[in-house]
């Protein structure tokens, strides 16, 4: 990869049927051993490093045996790429066939899943301290099986490399990447693939009348932009019509007016979760060349205070006519979010449309690091992102979008407003953006303002952003070739 935009730090993976000459740190997965001379006694991912005169063998655990499942397995290969990393080891090698036996070639992926995604480190702006920083490199003996690990390892490797871009790019700061920035990494990342890339910018956005989105983000010197990108399907007929994803993207979230506090502002450069989800998705659908043709939208504002800015009580026309009244400044993801569902529809009647968004505090309340709320008209939809969400354990929770909610969202002078105070705060987010839904369109919302930044290391994700989504969107589009 000689691409610079995907210059982060991560874990590679190489597999083959037997190790190439060079010695190296060997290491060894197995089950926890109920005897403690007979192997690992931990949880799952302990590592113990055992020497054996010249020779160094790394022991991990599997946890009890009667536990593993693919999330175990994920944590296991995250935990020895963290400690080869931590460690200053660049290469390792792994004998899988006992881990196959153990846990099928889907057990084995999972690892190597782990092993992806648990080295990313975001340190572009940082100085090594006394080490140089090392991305581990693992090779992987599978014997017989080498041929079929390899190429689910080389699936695994793309859908992860795209994880850790959406991780990268939404751990970048307001001040490297804003919305007219973001469009032109968007334009170099897709260069010479298969996927087009349309900015529209706020001159256009002002023609098309899209008032919420450039209302958003008038109080910044780097306007709003709507990125649409565009992948036709491996080998499809064109005309037929596109599971479209739309993704939240405040390069900053300041509240505006209704200014955020000292501490609830901070991390709120991560407020580009879902736009980055979004992009990286593509990116992954097109490596993997998926048949379906898919759409990102990309919902770019950044939420500033200045003379400019949008205010409490202005009276807003969306690209679908609708007024919205401002009640809060800060309930600005909505309002991208409006005009960009609008779009999507009329421009391109999709088969579904996904929209992610960490939208609400709420849904920290509701599930706190565990879970992301679903709101959706559609059931076979829910149904089909939620056992994907399952597969790759980024799970969802649905919470309802009944009639009585929207009550809260009346307005006094426009039709409605965008925040009805503090109560079912995250339903109110899924109410507002079904305004703008046309009842014929399976649309799904998911609102990963927990999901997509954490305030602490988790078993193989950084703290900040985790690029929750793209592993389940990219798994719910595997699920319709
Ligand atoms: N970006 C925030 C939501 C958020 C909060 C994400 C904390 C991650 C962590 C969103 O724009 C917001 O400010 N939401 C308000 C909505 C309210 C004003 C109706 C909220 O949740 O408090
Ligand atoms: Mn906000
Ligand atoms: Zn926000």
């Amino acid at each position: 990869m000689n691409n610079p935009l995907l210059s982060y730090q991560y874990c590679t993976v190489k597999v083959a049927s037997q190790f190439p000459e060079q010695a190296m740190l060997t290491i060894e997965a197995a089950p926890a051993a109920s005897d403690p001379t007979q192997g690992p006694t931990g949880e799952a991912g302990e590592v113990m490093l055992v020497r054996e005169g010249s020779e160094r063998r790394l022991a991990v655990s599997l946890g009890k045996p009667e536990k593993i499942n693919p999330e175990t397995l994920r944590q296991a290969g995250s935990s020895v790429v963290r400690w080869l990393a931590k460690n200053q080891v660049e290469q390792a090698r792994m004998a899988m066939a006992g881990l196959i036996k153990l846990a099928g070639i889907d057990g084995a992926a999972a690892f190597i899943e782990g092993a992806c995604l648990g080295a990313f480190r975001f340190n572009r702006y940082k100085k090594p301290k006394d080490q140089p920083a090392v991305s581990p490199a693992l090779y992987l003996a599978a014997g017989e099986q080498a041929a079929a690990l390899a190429q689910k390892a080389s699936e695994i490797e793309t859908i992860c490399a795209a994880t850790n871009l959406a991780r990268d790019w939404a751990h970048e700061p307001a001040n490297v990447i804003n919305p007219v920035s973001l469009a032109e990494r968007v334009q170099q990342l897709f260069e010479g693939s298969p996927v087009s890339v349309t900015v529209i910018d706020d001159r256009q956005l002002a023609e098309m009348k899209a008032g919420a989105i450039l209302a958003v983000g008038q109080g910044s010197r780097t306007p709003a932009r709507l990125i649409i990108l565009s992948y036709p399907g491996q080998g499809r007929r064109t005309g037929e019509a596109p599971v479209v994803l739309v993704g939240k993207t405040i390069t900053f979230d300041s509240g505006g007016y209704s200014l955020k506090s000292v501490e609830g502002i901070v991390g709120m450069k991560y407020d580009k979760g879902g736009g980055m989800a979004v992009i990286a998705a593509l990116q992954a659908a097109a490596s993997l060349q998926l048949s379906h043709p898919l759409v990102g939208v990309i919902a770019a504002a950044e939420n500033m205070i200045s003379d400019k800015s949008y205010r409490p009580d202005d009276i807003l026309t969306t690209l679908s006519g609708k007024t919205v009244e401002i009640v809060s400044t800060d309930a600005e993801g909505r309002l991208v979010l409006a005009d960009a569902l609008t779009y999507a529809q009329k421009e391109f009647h999709p088969k579904a449309l996904i929209d992610l968004a960490t939208l609400t505090g709420g849904a920290i309340v509701a599930l706190g690091y565990v879970r992301a709320p679903i709101l959706s008209n559609n059931d076979a939809l829910t149904q089909a992102l939620t056992s994907a969400s399952e597969a790759t354990h980024e799970r969802l929770w649905r919470l309802p979008l009944d009639e009585e909610y929207s009550k809260l969202l009346q307005g006094d002078d426009g039709d409605i407003k965008n925040s009805g105070g503090r109560e079912a705060s995250t339903i109110q987010g899924g109410v507002f953006l079904k305004e703008f839904i046309e009842e014929s369109t399976p649309w799904a919302h998911l609102d990963i303002a927990g999901m997509a930044m954490v305030p602490k290391e988790m078993p193989y994700s950084p703290k900040g952003a985790t690029g929750f989504g793209v592993r389940l969107l990219v798994r719910y589009l595997q699920s319709l070739e």
